[in-house]
């Protein structure tokens, strides 16, 4: 099925449809009740997932919120710290899951581009000799960093985060919902970023196609725990290898996919640079995300907003002045043409 709606949607790769492969491979499923561990196709997912990101074991859980929230919960323990980035969706996103959910205090540290140093997290790992100061249970990092525009951490950047968690035997989850485009990105295997991380959430559902499903990962005994987690969150799933068997298409025909998403956001953000009243920085887009800032004289960013839903193109806001553009494979160049012309005539206006 296409998007008929008619309009270029680039409010985000969630948006995506499933493909003909993907429905046929959902049709043709072997299922059987997974909460009884008996889809063989949700093993296949869990298997080739966890093969993918070098990773002993994975788990099919139905959104990357959840698969989130249940690497807390195994991990973090009730009244304690959890250090993360300002700005990433756990915090953000995430309805306070973490202090409902498992009783935890998230502790943001302010980063540029996703990853907090090592100099601005060291100070907030609470020292164990201070009885009375809460101690810090976890870290968690997001690659690509959604809010920060689609920033990809590098090896490099993980590495010294890593390094000093070890140090403090903290374990570290990672928030990998676009682990694949940031792989695609560098030209780096998933196994190579998410080595070192104690637990990974990836996600079938946004750049990948897949209608439905994410996936956490780590060792044996993460996951056994996992699974009695997500009955508790009510993510046990039946028949679930319908969902399963369109994640798999993704996971073999997408992912190679996402270089040209991320070609289409620079080539769109170069053009967007040149129109008066928008801030952008081409040179900040490294995967399939182009932030914009709108400058005062053309309204605040819901009435840009409304002008280009007018023109039949729909985007995102992400602050008062700040808009995100998100490629995706529904939106093709006539699309990208087609948003340029919308900002250009907002800025007209
Ligand atoms: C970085 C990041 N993590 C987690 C999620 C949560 O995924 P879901 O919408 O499947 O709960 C999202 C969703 O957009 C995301 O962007």
């Amino acid at each position: 099925m296409q998007n008929v709606s008619g309009l270029s949607d680039f409010r985000s790769d969630t948006v995506t449809l499933p493909t003909p492969a993907m429905r046929r491979a959902m049709a043709d499923a072997d299922v059987g009740d997974d909460v009884y561990g008996e889809d063989p196709t949700v093993r296949r997912l869990e298997e080739r997932t966890a093969e993918l990101l070098g990773l002993a074991a994975a788990l099919f859980v139905p959104t990357g919120s959840m698969g989130n929230q249940i690497a807390l919960r195994v991990q973090g323990r009730p009244g304690t710290e959890v250090l993360l980035d300002h700005r990433c969706h756990v915090f953000h996103f995430e309805m306070a899951g973490m202090a409902t959910l498992s009783g935890l205090l998230p502790r943001p540290v302010a980063s540029p581009k996703g990853v907090p140093t090592v100099e601005a997290l060291r100070p907030w790992i609470r020292p164990e000799e201070i009885y009375y100061l809460p101690r810090t249970s976890m870290i968690t990092l997001e690659n690509t960093h959604n809010l920060a525009g689609g920033t990809v951490a590098r090896r490099a950047d993980l590495e010294p985060v890593l390094a000093l968690a070890a140090s403090r035997s903290i374990p570290v989850h990672l928030d990998g919902a676009r682990l694949w485009n940031a792989s695609a990105a560098l030209g780096v295997p998933e196994s190579v970023l998410a080595s070192g991380f104690s637990s990974v959430m990836v996600c079938f559902s946004k750049g990948l196609r897949a209608p439905v499903g994410s996936a956490v990962a780590g060792s044996e005994a993460f996951v056994a725990e996992a699974r009695r987690v997500r009955k508790l969150f009510g993510g046990g799933m039946r028949q679930a290898g319908v969902l399963a068997a369109a994640a798999l298409v993704a996971l073999e025909h997408e992912r190679a996919r996402l270089t040209e998403d991320h070609a289409r956001a620079r080539r769109l953000a170069a053009e967007l640079a040149g129109i008066a009243g928008l801030s952008v920085d081409p040179a900040s887009v490294e995967t399939n995300m182009v932030m914009v800032t709108v400058d005062g004289r053309l309204g605040d960013a819901g009435t840009v907003l409304a002008h280009l839903k007018g023109k039949g193109v729909l985007a995102g806001s992400m602050g008062p002045d700040l808009i995100r553009l998100v490629t995706h494979a529904d939106v093709g160049e006539a699309d990208v043409a087609r948003c340029v012309e919308a900002f250009r005539a907002a800025s007209a206006s």
